[in-house]
């Protein structure tokens, strides 16, 4: 009797409540922003607004990260660098690799973000590459899919992402998605101030969890934190991070300041 009440409990746990706050993340993309200063000021800035039971990632270029771990070191913030090279080292002039990030005190690495698939022709198998090589240095990866407008009005979305998913995040182990976030960011709605409604994020976010679930079950799909991303700002998060499976943001201009991007992590407490 005993068991199947704890079972049933358990049940419930994983499956009625609405919004898992375990999974609440807020990463911030600050993209080619900032100078060294003014990332400095932003992070004290941050520092002083996050409480210990925050999980805030800040995704910085690769020259700042050194001093920035420094900075974070022992507080909520986590670092993250904007790319790594699919390659473990060699003679790739100018490029980086998830092991050197490793070395700096890097915590993930965004992948797949669409700038980087659209300006830089990366497709789904390097981005698994990637993924692949992250893992392999110990980095935890945030995986960015979404679709382009012309697909939404398509009226395709749901298919289009469920391919960018099925060619990457259902490559994984069930013991590597512990170490993987997902953004969903709508082209359409990255740096255009356009947002998706808090019912397409909803609706987008529970086709995922459910190739989550059809792939590697429901305990590993209910733990995954699917952050939603594009034009986030104060004055909508409320709304998307009320949405059952948006576990959060991934928020690019409104994250350079302090006080809109505390404002966003308020929101998802
Ligand atoms: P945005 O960018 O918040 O400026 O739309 C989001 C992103 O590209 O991650």
């Amino acid at each position: 009797m005993c068991v199947i009440l704890y079972t049933y409990l358990n049940y419930l746990d994983v499956n009625k409540i609405p919004h898992m706050k375990e999974r609440n993340v807020l990463a911030g993309n600050w993209k080619m922003n900032l100078d060294y200063m003014d990332a400095i000021q932003l992070v004290q800035a941050l520092l002083e607004g996050v409480e210990d039971t925050d999980r805030m990632i800040i995704s910085v270029p690769y020259l700042y990260i050194s001093g920035l771990a420094k900075l974070t070191n022992n507080s909520p913030i986590e670092i993250a660098a904007q790319n790594c090279h699919q390659k473990e080292k060699g003679a790739y002039t100018g490029e980086i690799s998830a092991n050197m990030l490793a070395s700096v005190g890097t915590d993930y690495v965004v992948l797949g973000h669409s700038e980087r698939r659209e300006y830089f022709g990366e497709t789904d198998t390097l981005i698994l590459e990637k993924i692949k090589m992250a893992f392999a240095s110990n980095l935890k990866v945030i995986y960015c899919c979404g679709e382009p407008l012309d697909v939404r009005e398509a009226d395709n979305h749901s298919h289009f992402v469920a391919e960018q998913i099925e060619a990457s995040i259902l490559q994984l182990s069930s013991e590597e998605m512990k170490n993987i976030i997902i953004a969903y960011e709508p082209i359409w709605a990255i740096g255009t101030g356009k947002t998706a409604s808090a019912e397409q994020a909803q609706e987008m976010h529970k086709v995922i969890r459910g190739l989550l679930v059809s792939k590697f079950g429901s305990e590993t799909a209910e733990a995954c934190s699917i952050l939603y991303g594009g034009s986030v700002k104060p004055a909508n998060a409320d709304e998307l991070f009320a949405m059952p499976d948006v576990d959060g943001g991934l928020v690019g201009g409104a994250s350079l300041k302090a006080d809109s991007f505390l404002s966003i992590l308020r929101s998802n407490r």
